[in-house]
C-alpha cells in the first residue's frame, strides 16, 4: 500500500513528491519515446478552429497536455483522454477567455490566442507562464496577429482582442524565427481572407507537424519546416485524425542518460533527422551512434570526451532545450566543455544545483564553461525548470550516492513518468511522496 503524505497550507492539499536516485548504475536496454509536447500543444489549440470532431494519437501524458485539455474544456469543447489518445469536439466551443490560473501554468497557453481570435472573433487572456528561462516577451506574436487584423488592447497584463473586420492575409516577416509566434500566426491565417506569407518563420519539426494537421483539416499551408510559410486562407475547416510526431527533446534526454552512465541504449519511436545537430555532439563526446529511420542506438564512452564549443541556434541548429541535459554530461567529461546559449537569457538556473553535486562550472553571461571532474556526488537538489530538472536527473544517475530531487512538477510538465522510463533500462530511481 503506497503511503501518501499530505501537506496542508491554508487548507490547500499539497502532495510533495521527490525523486530518489541511487547513482553509478550503467543504463542498458531499449526505451521508447512519447509524443512531442511542443507539437501536441499547438495542435490541441488548432482543434478549436474546425468546430468538429478530432482524434489525436501519440499525445504525451504530461502536465502541460493536461493543462491544454483543461483550457479546451474551459472554452466549452468536449474532450476525452484515453492514454495517449485525445478526442476533441470543438463544435460546442462557447468561451473566449482563458483564466489566469491556466495561462500561468505554461508558455504553450499563448498559442490559443491565434485560434481563439480566428474562431470567436475575440479573446481575453493574460500573459503566459512557463519556464523562467528568460523574459519571454510575446511582441512578435502580437505584431503578427495585428498584421492580420486582430485588434489587441493590452491592459495591466491582460490582452483584450477582437476582430471587427474579417481577418485578411498579409506578408509578415518575423524579426526572430519565434516558434510560438509562427504557430499563432499560422492558426489565425488559415481561415483569413487571401494569402499570408510568413518570412523568417521557425522551421522546427513541430511547425511542420502543425501544418500537417491543419492541412488534414482542409487548410492550405505550404513550406512549413522551411523559413518561409505560405498560407492560402479557406472559408472553413473540418475535423481530422492525426498522430503527433515523437518528442525529439525527450529522445535526446534518453540518449544523454546512456552517455552520462557509460551505457548502451536503443532509443525507439523517434526521428534521427530531427536531432542531427545533437547527434554530432554525442559523437564529439566519444559516443558511437547508429541510426535507423525510427531509432538510434548509442554506445557511450566512459568518461565522455569534452564538447569543445556548442552554440544553440534555431532549428536545425543545436536546440536550446538540450543545453541543460548536455551540461550534465560535460560535468564528468575528461576535459573542459563550453556551451553558448543564444536563444534564452537564463538557461543556466540548474547550474547552481549541479555545483552542489560537485560539478565545476562557471557561467559568464550566455556562456557556461564546464571543467570535467572525476566524480559527482549525490545531494538534495531542486528542479529549477523543465530541462534543468532533467539535467539533475541525469547527474543523479552518474553520481556516487543518493540524489534527492524536489520541485517535480517542473519535470512532469514535459516527461511522462521519467522514473518509470529510466528504471526500465537499469536506473535505480523512485518517486517518493513526502511530508
Ligand atoms: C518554444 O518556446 C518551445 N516551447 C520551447 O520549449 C523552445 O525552447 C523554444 O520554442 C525554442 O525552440 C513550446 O513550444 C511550448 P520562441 P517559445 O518564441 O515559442 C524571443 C521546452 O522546454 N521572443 O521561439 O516561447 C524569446 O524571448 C520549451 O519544451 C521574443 O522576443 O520560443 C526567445 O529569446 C522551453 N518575442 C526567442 O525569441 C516573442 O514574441 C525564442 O523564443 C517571442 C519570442
Amino acid at each position: 500500500m503506497k503511503k501518501t503524505y499530505y501537506n496542508f497550507i491554508e487548507g490547500v492539499l499539497f502532495v510533495l513528491e521527490k525523486l530518489v536516485i541511487q547513482g553509478l548504475n550503467t543504463l542498458n536496454g531499449e526505451i521508447a519515446v512519447h509524443g512531442a509536447k511542443n507539437s501536441a500543444l499547438p495542435i490541441l489549440a488548432a482543434s478549436i478552429l474546425n468546430g468538429s470532431k478530432n482524434l489525436l494519437y501519440n499525445c504525451p501524458r504530461i502536465k502541460d497536455i493536461d493543462c491544454a485539455v483543461k483550457i479546451l474544456n474551459r472554452l466549452g469543447c468536449a474532450t476525452k483522454q484515453n492514454g495517449s489518445i485525445i478526442s476533441i469536439d470543438s463544435y460546442s466551443l462557447s468561451g473566449y477567455d482563458i483564466p489566469e490560473s491556466l495561462m500561468a501554468e505554461m508558455r504553450g497557453s499563448i498559442v490559443f490566442l491565434g485560434a481563439l481570435t480566428a474562431r470567436c472573433k475575440k479573446a481575453r487572456i493574460c500573459y503566459p507562464g512557463g519556464c523562467e528561462i528568460g523574459q519571454r516577451p510575446i511582441d512578435i506574436h502580437l505584431e503578427g496577429l495585428r498584421r492580420l487584423g486582430v485588434i489587441i488592447d493590452e491592459e495591466h497584463g491582460m490582452l483584450n482582442c477582437r476582430v471587427d473586420k474579417p481577418l485578411t492575409g498579409a506578408k509578415i516577416s518575423l524579426p526572430f524565427p519565434s516558434v510560438g509566434a509562427t504557430e499563432n500566426i499560422m492558426l489565425a491565417a488559415v481561415t483569413a481572407r487571401g494569402e499570408t506569407v510568413i518570412g523568417n518563420a521557425a522551421a522546427e519539426p513541430e511547425i511542420a507537424d502543425l501544418a500537417d494537421y491543419l492541412n488534414k483539416c482542409g487548410a492550405i499551408v505550404r513550406g512549413a519546416g522551411e523559413n518561409t510559410i505560405y498560407i492560402q486562407g479557406v472559408a472553413e475547416l473540418h475535423g481530422a485524425e492525426h498522430t503527433i510526431i515523437p518528442d525529439r527533446i525527450v529522445a535526446c534526454t534518453y540518449l544523454c542518460a546512456a552517455a552520462i552512465t557509460g551505457g548502451s541504449l536503443l532509443v525507439k519511436n523517434m526521428n534521427p533527422l530531427h536531432i542531427e545537430a545533437v547527434l554530432e555532439l554525442f559523437e564529439q563526446s566519444g559516443c558511437r551512434m547508429m541510426t535507423e529511420p525510427d531509432r538510434v542506438h548509442i554506445t557511450a564512452k566512459k568518461p565522455p570526451d569534452p564538447i569543445h564549443t556548442a552554440r544553440t541556434l534555431p532549428y536545425p541548429g543545436f536546440p536550446t532545450d538540450i543545453v541543460a541535459p548536455m551540461t550534465a554530461i560535460a560535468t564528468i567529461a575528461d576535459g573542459t566543455s563550453i556551451f553558448v546559449e543564444n536563444i534564452f537569457e537564463n538557461r543556466y538556473k540548474h547550474v547552481a544545483e549541479l555545483i552542489k553535486m560537485g560539478a565545476d562550472i562557471s557561467v559568464e553571461g550566455r556562456a557556461a564553461v564546464i571543467r570535467g571532474v572525476d566524480r559527482l556526488y549525490g545531494a538534495s537538489v531542486k528542479a529549477t525548470d523543465l530541462r534543468g530538472g532533467a539535467a539533475l536527473v541525469l547527474a543523479g544517475l552518474a553520481a556516487e550516492g543518493t540524489t534527492y530531487i524536489t520541485e517535480m512538477p517542473h519535470i512532469d510538465r514535459g516527461y511522462e513518468c521519467i522514473e518509470k522510463s529510466l528504471s526500465s533500462v537499469g536506473a535505480k530511481i523512485t518517486r517518493l511522496c513526502t511530508p
